[in-house]
């Protein structure tokens, strides 16, 4: 059941439950002058509905159904939450242990929020019944146009160590194996002398004395993500049973390691995200375009924006504060990207709890200021933006990453710190960079609307998916592929005989081993949940510092290429030289980052050459490779290139594949994207940007341009063309 979308939604959370009825009579005339359309109701408010185990508080439910239909009269639609993410205190206190246990055997108390263990028959129980009473008292009322199940799964919790869990682990298990002789061969049990007689024997991965078996991790993350899938489930199947005719959605966090967001897409009626870049960090922009471009990719269709900051966060170490034309500006690159909606966290700033001090629509001070007016500013420009409701985005080039390769590479033991889907990001952020819109797609995408496919470190491919990349480049596509591809089998096992394994003859490669430079844990974003696994250390200096060769007659003599910043290459096709040059003025050099592969050539056209740096002992051997197929190519990147590097080989791999920017030639700061009929352009610089050729309506001031414009800084213009 798709979501209504005449018009972009707007709104946030609203928590009426905290606060007096005189401050709740001021929300809805202020909500209808920021042009709010859609509250999303009931988040955390278990302890206010259910008193007691199957006992309601029917003084909390009216309340909760004069609000709803207040809303509903405003002509505010309703984002209605199961308000299962936080279980309420005589749960905690009745059956202590639906409480979660973490990895050292500690059982969590009650008095923050998602405090559930995810196999407790208690806590499953009681999101039933909650769910049922939520669908059956207002599943019919008209203002609800969307179920919101639960909240952000996983975010705090995405596992518990419980005995219970350990059960349904064994349980689990020995579905997907069948015999405990299947598992020892799978996990690799001859090693350490980690051989199982029975599944009693195999436990959660509890704290233990250092690394643990890499395939006994990835089972616990596969475990994990469906139990919790299962705790959604048992949720729809209340909501659908009694209100099938609304949708459903529950709120992802980008690309969040726990949760297999693809698969969980398809359980959905509508994707929708919270999105909370750092205004401290200029590339925040590109990392939420490719967020965006996830959820797009997804189910190939609009989404909604469920959350992001009106103004600070409160949980970062440091909050930096959104700059002014920030909120709007950040709104509209994500419908730019396929939006239907930007809903925030949350409508009215708390004045009591650990979100005090978390930015809302409505602030502390009050809406006598200027950050009230930028809130109505943007309702005012998205109900402006309503023909783009509903509209598609359409991308030539596709960045390809996939859960089951991150899973596999993030919980294996070295030899580089993992980034989650790192090298695909910082694929898609030159993409972005370029003014090139890209789709953020699976390994089960149909790639034929594509001219162009980026495989970055998509560590575990199989069978299928190297036909569909071989039937993609000889069809016409232009394929780039990269190091740290292929090292593992489907299964998880390293790849025996070369490292791109079933892609390797689609390249015309082989690739024998890596050279690792050190920089490589500086370099690393390492995802937070999932790389607390990953034991061991940085290397660290030497205690007496660098050698003095006046002094240290042996050790100053050593050379140590891995020490170096950076691998260096050199371009040998005069196209490689030319996209180089075509960057900027000085032709910037060709290096990659901390990694080197050595490549044996099989059937392919090396276009440049490692030289030094951490790749000096593979000097002179291939770093790039072009190999044609069929009507296509397929191009193989030997290391992890820096931001001048991808940019280069973008330009050129571009031009083959006749991929353009939206934009060409947009000014510095400026991103382009373009909807449906609009072309949406974005400054993100401080200073005014002018642009020519941009004839038609600019629906966000509803002005007819005729070809010169100025978007001041910070700004945007949405032009129907
Ligand atoms: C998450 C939660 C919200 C709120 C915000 C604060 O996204 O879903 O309830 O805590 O964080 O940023
Ligand atoms: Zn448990």
């Amino acid at each position: 059941m798709p979501l209504k979308t005449n018009a972009l939604y707007y709104g946030g959370d609203y928590n009426p439950e905290q606060w007096d009825r005189q401050t709740i009579e001021q929300d809805i005339p202020l909500m209808r002058e920021a042009g709010v359309n859609m509250a999303t109701v009931n988040v955390f408010a278990w302890g206010e509905l259910e008193a007691d185990e199957g006992c309601w508080d029917e003084e909390a439910f009216s309340r909760l159904a004069e609000r709803i239909d207040a809303l509903g009269k405003a002509g505010i639609s309703v984002d209605l939450a199961t308000g299962t993410a936080a279980p309420p205190a005589w749960m905690a206190h009745k059956y202590p242990d639906s409480l979660p246990v973490d990895r050292q055997g500690v059982r969590l108390g009650f008095g923050s929020r998602q405090g559930y263990c995810l196999s407790s028959p208690e806590y499953r129980a009681g999101v039933v019944r909650l769910s049922r009473e939520i669908a059956t008292r207002f599943g019919s009322h008209e203002a609800v146009a969307l179920f919101h199940i639960n909240n952000e799964y996983g975010c705090h919790i995405h596992e518990c160590f419980c005995e219970r869990c350990a059960g349904e682990f064994r349980q689990w298990l020995q579905q997907k194996y069948g015999s405990i002789e299947e598992l020892n061969h799978a996990w690799g049990c001859a090693f350490w002398s980690q051989r199982r007689r029975n599944f009693e024997q195999v436990e959660p991965p509890r704290a233990t004395p250092t690394f643990h078996n890499p395939a006994h991790l990835a089972d616990w993350r596969r475990f994990s993500n469906e139990q919790m899938l299962k705790l959604f489930r048992l949720e729809k199947e209340q909501l659908q049973a009694r209100a099938p005719q609304i949708p459903i959605t529950t709120n992802f966090m980008g690309y969040f390691p726990p949760v297999d967001y693809r698969q969980w897409a398809r359980e959905v009626d509508v994707v929708s995200n919270d999105e909370y870049p750092d205004p401290a960090d200029p590339a925040a922009i590109a990392e939420q375009a490719w967020s965006a471009d996830m959820q797009r990719g997804y189910k190939g269709q609009p989404w909604l924006i469920m959350e992001q900051a009106p103004g600070v966060v409160q949980w970062r170490a440091a909050n930096a504060s959104k700059r002014p034309g920030q909120w709007a500006l950040w709104s509209l690159s994500q419908i730019a990207r396929g939006a239907d909606g930007a809903l925030c966290f949350q409508w009215r700033q708390s004045e009591a709890g650990a979100e005090t001090w978390h930015g809302a629509m409505v602030p502390h001070y009050g809406t006598a200021g200027s950050h009230w007016k930028e809130m109505v500013d943007l309702g005012t420009k998205l109900a402006n933006l309503s023909p783009v409701a509903g509209t598609q985005v359409q991308a030539e080039v596709a960045v390809m990453v996939d859960w089951e390769s991150e899973i596999i590479r993030s919980t294996s033991i070295g030899p580089v710190p993992h980034s989650w889907m790192g090298q695909a990001r910082v694929w898609h952020r030159s993409l972005f960079e370029a003014g090139i819109t890209a789709d953020v797609v699976g390994v089960d995408a149909d790639l034929s609307q594509y001219r162009m496919v980026i495989v970055a470190d998509l560590a575990a491919p199989d069978a299928i998916l190297g036909k569909k990349l071989e039937e993609f480049v000889e069809g016409g596509g232009q394929l780039i592929g990269t190091t740290g591809t292929g090292r593992f089998t489907p299964e998880g096992k390293a790849a025996l005989g070369g490292y791109l394994g079933v892609l390797s003859s689609l390249f015309g490669v082989n690739v024998e081993g890596t050279v690792y430079g050190v920089n490589a844990a500086e370099t690393a974003v390492v995802a937070e949940g999932v790389n607390e696994h990953l034991g061991g250390s940085t290397p660290q200096g030497a205690p007496d510092g660098n050698p003095d060769p006046r002094v240290c007659r042996i050790t100053a003599a050593v050379g140590a290429p891995a020490a170096a910043r950076y691998v260096g290459i050199e371009p040998v096709d005069p196209a490689l030289e030319r996209a180089m040059d075509s960057l900027c003025e000085v032709r910037p050099a060709l290096r990659g980052k901390t990694r080197a592969d050595s490549i044996e050539v099989e059937d392919a056209t090396p276009i440049a050459f490692f030289t030094d740096g951490i790749a000096t002992d593979l000097n002179g051997k291939a770093a790039i490779t072009r190999r044609k197929v069929g009507k296509g190519q397929a191009w193989y990147v030997g290391t992890d290139l820096d931001l001048a590097g991808r940019a280069g080989v973008l330009a050129l791999v571009g031009a083959h594949a006749r991929v353009r920017p939206v934009l060409p030639g947009a000014p510095a700061g400026v991103e382009a994207v373009k909807r449906g009929k609009v072309l949406f352009v974005l400054n993100h610089a401080d200073k005014a940007a002018e642009l020519s050729g941009m004839v038609g309506t600019d629906l966000l001031s509803a002005t007819q341009l005729s070809g010169h414009v100025v978007v001041p800084p910070r700004s945007a213009i949405a032009l129907w063309q």
